[in-house]
């Protein structure tokens, strides 16, 4: 069981803790990719870093889910409509949130996740969501869209994006690809979550130097 994340001083051994989860779980990503058969990973760095965040994310992903709610949920509720992107979705933990129940004005979701080892749960998470007929998931990174992704600029009403421009490594090309996208008066909902509360400390001068935050 995971412990809630130390605060005070010892709260600098959070990133070290969350280091050594991601890095246990290469184990139960090798033993995955061999009882399905699945070897292909192990011949591609690329493919292989993605099974192991999918992995890895199935485990933590709640985690990140119950601490990020207070925030996401009130964000997420009823704000989206029309044509949507959904960037970097994972495996579709936040899609009850987008339920037809209280998202009348939802038309469309295109799930823009790069990851394929995340693709199954998500649809399932779609489907759970009674999303199913309208969420297409679209297998390209956000700077893709309109090459591979087939997305024309200036068609989306929202963009979504939830703790993904953490995991991209250049947010700033990113965030100037995806605003070209929106309709006049088109809206992005957006949360993410890493810029630290301890500023004038180590980590904050870090963020501060090193980090498009
Ligand atoms: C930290 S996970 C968060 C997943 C999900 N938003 C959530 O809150 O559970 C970041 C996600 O961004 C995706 N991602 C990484 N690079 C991306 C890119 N260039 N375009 C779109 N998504 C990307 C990853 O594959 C991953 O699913």
């Amino acid at each position: 069981m995971v412990q809630p994340a130390a605060e005070g001083p010892p709260r600098l051994l959070n990133p070290s803790l969350f280091l050594a989860y991601s890095a246990y779980y290469i184990f139960p990503t090798i033993y995955d990719l061999i009882v399905s058969f699945n070897f292909k990973p192990f011949f591609s760095i690329d493919e292989f870093k993605d099974a192991w965040f999918a992995r890895f994310w199935v485990f933590f992903g709640p985690k990140s889910r119950e601490s990020a709610a207070p925030k996401v949920m009130p964000l997420l509720q009823n704000s989206a409509r029309g044509v949507c992107l959904d960037i970097g979705p994972g495996t579709g933990q936040w899609l009850y949130l987008f339920a037809r129940a209280n998202n009348k004005d939802i038309t469309k979701i295109y799930g823009v996740e790069p990851n394929r080892g995340m693709h199954a749960e998500l649809r399932q998470n779609a489907v759970a969501a009674g999303l199913g007929d309208i969420y297409e998931i679209v297998g390209c990174g956000a700077e893709e869209l309109d090459t591979k992704g087939g997305i024309q600029k200036g068609s989306i009403d929202t963009i979504i994006t939830v703790q993904c421009l953490c995991s991209v490594p250049t947010p700033e090309k990113i965030i100037k690809n995806l605003y070209p996208m929106l309709k006049p008066g088109g809206r992005w909902l957006v949360y993410e979550h890493i810029k630290t509360k301890h500023q004038g400390e180590f980590v904050g001068y870090w963020q501060s130097k090193y980090c498009c935050i």
